[in-house]
């Protein structure tokens, strides 16, 4: 997933634009982006989008970002968007295990009701100061979290911190990367809401890339490209992996634990990389 794309739920008119989009995923938000007022009118619209042909003959990841699990819409939400085509919830503003815990079970409730034989994963989305001090407990909370998703937004504005500054930037990301790896989930990049600053864009992405996150969160069209290109391993990398891919395979069955290709040592660690990188460009391409 190098690119996810969000769509206010309360637009509908740009869900089928974001589908027929380059994004890897299309995320459509319940939440910060829908005013109060507008929340059950986004819904029914998000709803009826999911169970449309589009949606249903799409190869995209589709996503929908409910509202936080204590407001008053979290289970009406649940109940309107657990669908065969929903792969994935992100949960907004996660700061505790119990309640990732809580989450996971009104959804398998809701999935039981609504006839879902597929479960349906959670990306976490960690974006306060209890969040990122928990965030390894959130991610390993419950099998069904599959990623955690990092909020640099509400994070940072909230408490002035310049975003600007790349060392905080870096050390937020690292900090949920390492809760990641730790629970073997995948790391997501969060937003960029100045989308006519794609220097920064970049910056950002391209950061998160080097980090080992799989990819970054795109609030406008022009950014997809953007993230499809930093996430997508380039070709000389696909070699390179291929290459270690193979030696581990001979030097396997020769019994040998640590080999050399292209002048560098190769073990253990070196040949997970590899596996990932040549996994990743077999699904991307
Ligand atoms: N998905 C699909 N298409 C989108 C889009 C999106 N998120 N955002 C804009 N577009 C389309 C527009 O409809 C327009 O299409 P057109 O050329 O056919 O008219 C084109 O892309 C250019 O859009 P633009 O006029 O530059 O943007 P806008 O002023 O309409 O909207 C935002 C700007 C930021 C309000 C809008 O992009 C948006 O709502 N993004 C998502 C916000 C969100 O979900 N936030 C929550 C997570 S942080
Ligand atoms: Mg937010």
């Amino acid at each position: 997933m190098r690119s996810k794309l969000f769509v206010p739920g309360s637009r509908p008119e740009l869900f089928v634009k974001a589908l027929a989009s380059e994004a890897d995923a299309i995320s459509i938000d319940l939440e910060d982006s829908v005013a109060d007022r507008r929340k059950d009118e986004a819904r029914a619209h998000v709803a009826e989008f999911l169970r449309s042909s589009e949606v249903l003959a799409s190869n995209k990841i589709v996503i929908v970002r409910c509202n936080a699990p204590t407001t008053a819409q979290f289970e009406p939400d649940l109940r309107a968007v657990a669908q065969p085509a929903l792969d994935m919830l992100n949960l907004p503003k996660q700061e505790r295990s119990d309640d990732v815990c809580h989450a996971a079970s009104v959804l398998e409730q809701v999935e039981a009701d609504n006839g879902i034989a597929e479960p349906i994963g959670i990306l976490a989305t960690i974006e306060s100061p209890a969040g990122m001090r928990r965030a390894h407990e959130i991610a390993s909370a419950h099998p069904r979290v599959t990623g955690l998703q990092l909020g640099l937004s509400d994070l940072f504005d909230a408490f002035n911190i310049d975003r600007q500054d790349c060392g905080n930037v870096h050390v937020a990301m690292f900090a949920v990367r390492m809760a990641a790896a730790e629970a073997g989930v995948l790391a997501v990049d969060g937003a960029c809401a100045d989308f006519g600053d794609d220097r920064k864009f970049r910056e950002e992405a391209a950061m998160a890339r080097r980090l080992g996150f799989c990819g970054k969160s795109c609030i406008h069209p022009s950014q997809v490209a953007l993230a499809n290109e930093i996430f997508m391993p380039s070709d000389e990398e696909i070699a390179a992996a291929t290459r270690v891919v193979e030696a581990s395979r001979r030097a396997a069955s020769s019994g040998v634990g640590a080999f050399t290709v292209d002048g560098k040592m190769i073990d253990r660690p070196a040949i997970r990389r590899a596996e990932q990188i040549v996994a990743a460009a077999g699904t991307l391409r």
